[in-house]
């Protein structure tokens, strides 16, 4: 039932007064009585100067707000903070969790009786969802979509698979300076998130596979009018929960984190979207077990042709039919009895045959673009905790493959060393990047170490690589991450040496240090963990921040 204004009222000892004074507040800014006594849609905002996906802010909120007023409501505005990928030092990974306690804490105070949570950009999706999780109030996901694609010399270009593999092109001397310019200009031509099947690109998918956010909503351009009618449809949403609530709880369940995963695999996803969907779900106390990973990974084919899987651009996935057309590939393998924003179960959504699916970008699941899952788990001495591997994005002829480590002790140790001519490294040698962990460095995207300068010079595309960190979503190679427990807090990545062996084995989905445990141990005897912050959210962060495993939420925040 809708309280409108009435809901979390400020406390003076008086309910009364408190909602005289807060009806007196609102006529303030100029609503009319009739207004005041109307449901309440909040509308979380992420504008900011400092995040170019959240271009279009203005317009969504315009249309979300239209969606509400049509339906009775009143819509009202607040802001959160607003994480923009490329804007933020270290790594937005450190605010996700800051973001996620604002969107829960607002939520829960202010007076609302549902909430449009508008977001896009990689961390920001993920944090609403686990504060609007949390707070379960009824609650509606919606994405700013995907960049549409610029052009150069005759090929598409789309952040950031292109910005990787022209940077390599850059960095191994195919092209000079003066094009590398140019191609900057050409890579992110449009508001929206990264054109790819990046993190952002893979929570848009998650969230509509949840049912948080309406169906075929995910990938439709940034710029697309079709965003602005399914903006207005979840203020349209947000209004039907007001009057039959379906809280996120009911939504984010066991079986649809499962789902999830599922599609996650299907569509060639990103290694943050484990992190991000495994912390998303510990806040309902669902694990994501990675056995269960693998089981799914070993049962789902990806079947989406797109970047840096494949070819396509997320222009290409909305048009070729989006996750309702992955989803019904899959539908032998899905719960179908999993609940959406719009009331319906999955088996619903999915009833009936779809209009057209274009098969060059989403196949038939007898016909995919690779016959497993996009990502696994690996375990072994170097990983006893587990790591991640994108298996859809790296190169097989590396699978199966031992070779002498090559170390980096930290971010800094990597970059001034990287590039040196006199580093003592071959293709066959692994990289190592130690203590780029949640704990260590707040997990930034440094796990796609640069291929040294003088390998690139040889025309090097890929090594092996090994560490803490993450990826970006829109990266490729043969790239071992999230290693845990990581190396800041003893793991036995910490342990690794210049010139010990490792091996891994894609078919064993095993990673291992190839020195006596015994010699490990006595290695990690020595180890000493990173100074800890002397104050402020550093603190706080690193004092509290799980491991990967547990989706690097704070442990205070997770479900009890
Ligand atoms: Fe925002 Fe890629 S930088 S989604």
């Amino acid at each position: 039932m809708k309280k409108g204004l009435s809901n979390s009222l400020t406390n003076y000892g008086d309910r009364e007064f408190a909602l005289f004074l807060r009806r007196s507040f609102a006529r303030s800014m100029g609503q009319s009585e009739k207004l005041l006594d109307a449901p309440i849609v909040g509308i979380a905002a992420t504008a900011s100067g400092f995040n170019n996906c959240h271009r279009t802010m203005p317009e969504l909120v315009e249309a979300v707000s239209r969606g509400v007023v049509a339906e009775g409501g009143m819509p009202r505005v607040f802001p959160t903070i607003s994480l923009g990928e490329v804007f933020l030092n270290p790594t937005s990974m450190k605010f996700r969790n800051l973001m996620a306690m604002d969107t829960e804490e607002m939520i829960r105070a202010q007076p609302m009786d549902a909430v449009v949570l508008i977001g896009g950009c990689d961390k920001t999706v993920p944090a609403q969802l686990m504060g609007a999780l949390s707070a379960d109030l009824p609650a509606v996901q919606l994405v700013t979509g995907p960049m549409s694609t610029g052009r150069h010399k005759g090929e598409r270009l789309g952040a950031c698979t292109d910005c990787r593999r022209f940077w390599g092109r850059f960095r191994g001397g195919e092209i000079d300076a003066a094009e590398i310019e140019t191609v900057e200009g050409r890579l992110a031509q449009t508001a929206g998130t990264c054109a790819v099947m990046g993190t952002a690109s893979s929570m848009a998918c998650i969230a509509e596979t949840l049912g948080i956010a309406l169906p075929g909503s995910a990938a439709i351009p940034a710029v697309s009018s079709e965003r602005l009618v399914a903006a207005e449809l979840s203020g349209r949403t947000a209004m039907a929960l007001v009057k039959n609530p379906i809280r996120p709880s009911q939504i984010i369940t066991e079986k649809s984190v499962e789902n999830a995963l599922r599609v996650l695999m299907a569509i060639g996803g990103s290694t943050n979207a484990i992190i991000h969907l495994t912390a998303i779900a510990g806040r309902a106390g669902i694990k994501v077990a990675y056995d269960r990973l693998n089981q799914i990974s070993d049962e789902t084919p990806v079947v989406l042709d797109l970047k840096p899987v494949g070819e396509g651009y997320m222009e290409d996935f909305h048009a070729a039919g989006g996750v309702e057309a992955v989803l019904r590939e899959l539908k032998p393998l899905l719960h179908l009895d999993t609940l959406c924003v719009d009331g319906r179960t999955m088996g619903e959504r999915l009833a009936g045959e779809a209009d057209w699916v274009d098969r060059r970008v989403i196949h038939e699941f007898d016909n995919p673009v690779t016959v497993n899952g996009g990502l696994i788990a690996l375990r072994g001495s170097l990983a006893p905790d587990g790591a991640i591997f994108k298996r859809a994005a790296a190169t097989e002829s590396l699978f199966e493959h031992e070779g002498r480590a090559v170390v980096f002790e930290g971010l800094e140790d990597l970059a001034a060393r990287i590039d040196d001519p006199a580093l003592d490294v071959t293709a066959d040698d692994i990289l190592v990047l130690k203590n780029a962990g949640p704990k260590g460095a707040a997990m930034p995207e440094a796990g796609y170490l640069p291929i040294p300068r003088k390998l690139a010079q040889q025309g090097v595309k890929d090594m092996v690589r090994i560490s803490d960190a993450r990826m970006s979503g829109t990266a490729f190679g043969t790239v071992v991450l999230h290693v845990a427990p990581e190396a800041a807090i003893g793991g036995a990545l910490a342990a690794v040496r210049n010139g010990d062996r490792i091996r891994l084995s894609v078919k064993d989905k095993s990673i291992d240090l190839l020195v006596d445990a015994d010699e490990i141990a006595r290695r990690l005897t020595k180890h000493q963990p990173p100074p800890a912050p002397s104050r402020g959210y550093a603190s706080l962060y690193q004092a509290t921040v799980n491991q990967a495993p547990q989706g690097c939420d704070f442990d205070f925040l997770t479900s009890r």
